[in-house]
């Protein structure tokens, strides 16, 4: 069953309008405690009449009292909600789907490789990271973003806090700008990815972003040394259930609601490439 949770805050992220974080607040205190996640999980979010959808959870688990979302206006549920204001009430169902691998990556260098609006659990992945208790769970922390111009980059005060916080290594880039004080990189992800050639020696890689950028990304990391095993992708199939009962998320054998939405490059290359 769906929490009910009011909208706290709504915060337009990029300049097109187009995309917009959503803070949450389960009304419940019970429900509070029941939600407990993990960087990489998402949850279902309703809308009464309108439907429900799957969406990353881009607030950290050490962020307390709160869920965040990142939702891209792009139907029917996605434009409801963006027409809603701070006091409205939607449904939370979840925590849903598997995480990053947190426990593996102890110890471990992590590279968040991201382009567009992929960044949300990545965004809470870098928090959960950072964070005092965790910083000195794992080695360097490198992220590569990139959108496609500087006002299509998400959490745009937080990528500059990090960048100046010097406990991780920022390389932020856009397709293209006009913009004579861009102060960051100009690139294709993937050429930035080559130029940087983060080293795969004790490294993670989160990789998440539209296809074309996987497609090209992908080959460079392979190059660069990264066995399948420890590059790592966070799916986002059509869904309906979110619990493994309704056989519409699948790749194969697998259900991406419930053995996803992450996976290793070396699990995905084993199934049908239906994602
Ligand atoms: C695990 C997971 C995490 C996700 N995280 C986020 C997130 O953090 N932020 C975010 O904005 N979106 C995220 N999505 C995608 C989001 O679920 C869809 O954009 C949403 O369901 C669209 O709902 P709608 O009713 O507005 O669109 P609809 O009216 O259902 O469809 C509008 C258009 O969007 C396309 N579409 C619908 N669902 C998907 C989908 N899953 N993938 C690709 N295209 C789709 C349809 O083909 C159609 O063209 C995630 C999806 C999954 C599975
Ligand atoms: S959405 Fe129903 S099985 Fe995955």
């Amino acid at each position: 069953m769906p929490y009910p949770a009011r909208i706290d805050s709504v915060h337009v992220e990029t300049e097109d309008r187009n995309i917009k974080s959503f803070k949450l607040i389960l009304e419940n205190d019970e429900h509070q405690d029941k939600f407990v996640h993990q960087a990489g999980q998402f949850a279902k979010l309703s809308i009464a009449g309108k439907g429900e959808i799957p969406i990353g959870i881009a607030s950290s688990p050490t962020e307390k009292g709160y869920l965040l979302f990142t939702v891209n206006k792009v139907g029917l549920v996605t434009t409801t909600l963006h027409r809603m204001e701070a006091g409205d009430m939607i449904g939370v169902r979840g925590p849903l789907g598997n995480c990053y691998p947190w426990e593996r990556m102890e110890g471990k260098n992590v590279v968040i490789i991201a382009g567009g609006f992929a960044f949300t659990t990545l965004r809470a992945s870098i928090v959960y990271m950072l964070h005092p208790d965790n910083r000195s769970r794992f080695g360097d922390i490198t992220v590569i973003y990139g959108a496609r111009n500087p006002g299509m980059l998400l959490y745009r005060d937080e990528l500059a806090a990090w960048e100046e916080g010097g406990n991780i290594r920022m390389h932020i880039t856009v397709d293209a700008t006009d913009d004579p004080d861009w102060k960051y990189n100009v690139g294709f992800v993937p050429t930035i990815t080559q130029e940087k050639a983060p080293s795969a020696k004790d490294t993670y890689a989160i990789v998440c972003g539209p296809p074309i950028m996987l497609k090209f990304t992908l080959p460079i990391l392979t190059e660069l040394g990264f066995p399948q095993e420890r590059i790592i992708m966070s799916l986002e199939m059509r869904m309906k259930c979110g619990i493994g009962m309704c056989g519409r998320c699948n790749i194969g054998s697998e259900y991406v609601c419930q053995d996803g939405p992450v996976f290793t490059l070396a699990q995905l290359s084993k199934l049908p490439s239906e994602y």
